[in-house]
């Protein structure tokens, strides 16, 4: 078969994903990491990702939306999936069918899912999401008990988890965070008392920097994936993990251009001096978002170069001028990831977009291909 494979591809290291889980589950011990792979896991590839963690032994994943774990289930990836967002009544027949657990909030969503579970002659688990902080989603702890009351009432149904997350816990003054730990403790015993099994609170923030979080289970994500959650962490264990994607791209053309022409839409950039400009095929319908446009370095040959010009959907510019006589068609050109010494993190670009890493790693989109890995070049 002959390539066709887009010339923009997010490799993803495997084995540094398997570190970054290994450093996390060191933190916590032997309790279950029940790891969130939602929105195409962080960008890394969903699929790719939830395979890796079966392989390694994780059995239960974290996603927010019944359409990812039914994705994950058609592709033959059984585990047993938390779906973190609250939803509708339309999507019980649905989560009873693939056998997901929700998180619920209200009685409007236990009360649909009940009846799908009794349609379909099945049990159907949940997780009593509780709001102590976050200010999202969950019922108020001051309505855990008659909530839990109310579920009683039907057979189908058990309620699994008690749930909660933390707002701020990627912050320095963790203030909050503690306040959280201390409502979630009660609201914990609370729980156990009327059966319930396993209390879960723990990102990566708390994971890494609140041990008194981890209860029964913990849900990190971003961590995982070898991204820190802030520079606020204190934990210099944030500081061992692996960035596990790598963004790469080729030139596609190359060409010498004079002093004083103006490149790309808006002629937003004009050459200075004699430059050799490269075009990459890599614009913001991969994820690139055009507020970089004129903003941001790639690695071209191991050195910095500037990216000129606006940004478009599908092509972008590249002033590679210190390069004359260095690079070629099919060069390669790193957008987050090492090429010799030089590195560019998520983190660069999403401080010049005044955004997160999170973002920059989600965003990218689905046309570019996601390449597992590992490092020995298995
Ligand atoms: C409810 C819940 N738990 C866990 C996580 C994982 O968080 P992080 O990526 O910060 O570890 C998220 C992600 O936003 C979440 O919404």
């Amino acid at each position: 078969m002959s390539e066709t494979r887009h010339l923009s591809r997010a490799h993803i290291h495997l084995d540094r994903l398997t570190h970054n889980l290994r450093l996390l589950q060191n933190l916590v011990g032997a309790r279950p990491m029940w790891p969130a792979i939602k929105a195409n896991g962080y960008g890394h590839g969903m699929e790719l990702v939830a395979r890796h963690l079966l392989k390694s032994g994780y059995d239960t994943i974290c996603v927010a939306h019944i359409s990812e774990a039914v994705v994950l289930v058609d592709a033959g990836l059984h585990a047993n999936y938390l779906l973190l967002s609250a939803t509708l009544p339309e999507h019980s027949e649905a989560i009873v069918a693939y056998g997901c657990e929700p998180a619920v909030c209200t009685m409007e969503m236990v009360e649909s899912l009940v009846v799908e579970a009794e349609k379909a002659d099945r049990q159907i688990s949940v997780h009593l999401m509780v709001d102590t902080g976050m200010g999202r989603i969950g019922v108020t702890p001051s309505e855990v008990q008659s909530f839990l009351a109310q579920c009683q009432a039907f057979p189908r149904l058990r309620v699994r988890g008690l749930m909660s997350h933390f707002p701020c816990a990627d912050e320095k003054d963790k203030t909050l965070s503690h306040e959280q730990i201390r409502r979630f403790q009660g609201l914990a015993a609370l729980a156990r008392s009327c059966g319930i099994e396993i209390c879960h609170l723990a990102n990566s923030a708390g994971i890494l920097d609140l041990p008194g979080s981890y209860f029964d289970a913990v849900r990190p994500g971003i961590a995982m994936y070898g991204l820190r959650p802030s520079r606020e962490i204190a934990n210099p264990l944030v500081n061992e993990l692996k960035p596990v994607l790598e963004w790469k791209t080729q030139i596609t053309m190359l060409k010498e251009v004079p002093v004083g022409v103006g490149l790309s839409y808006g002629h937003s950039f004009h050459t200075t001096q004699p430059s050799l400009i490269a075009t990459i095929p890599l614009g913001y319908g991969d994820g690139l978002n055009r507020n970089l446009s004129n903003r941001f370095e790639v690695l071209v040959g191991g050195l910095r170069c500037p990216q000129v010009g606006r940004i478009t959907m599908d092509q972008s510019l590249l002033d590679v001028t210190r390069l004359r006589g260095r690079v070629g068609l099919g060069s390669e050109v790193v957008i987050i990831g090492r090429q010799g010494e030089a590195e560019i993190g998520a983190d660069e670009l999403a401080d010049i977009l005044g955004t997160i890493n999170y973002e920059i790693v989600t965003g990218i989109t689905h046309r570019v291909a996601r390449l597992g890995e590992t490092d020995n070049g298995t």
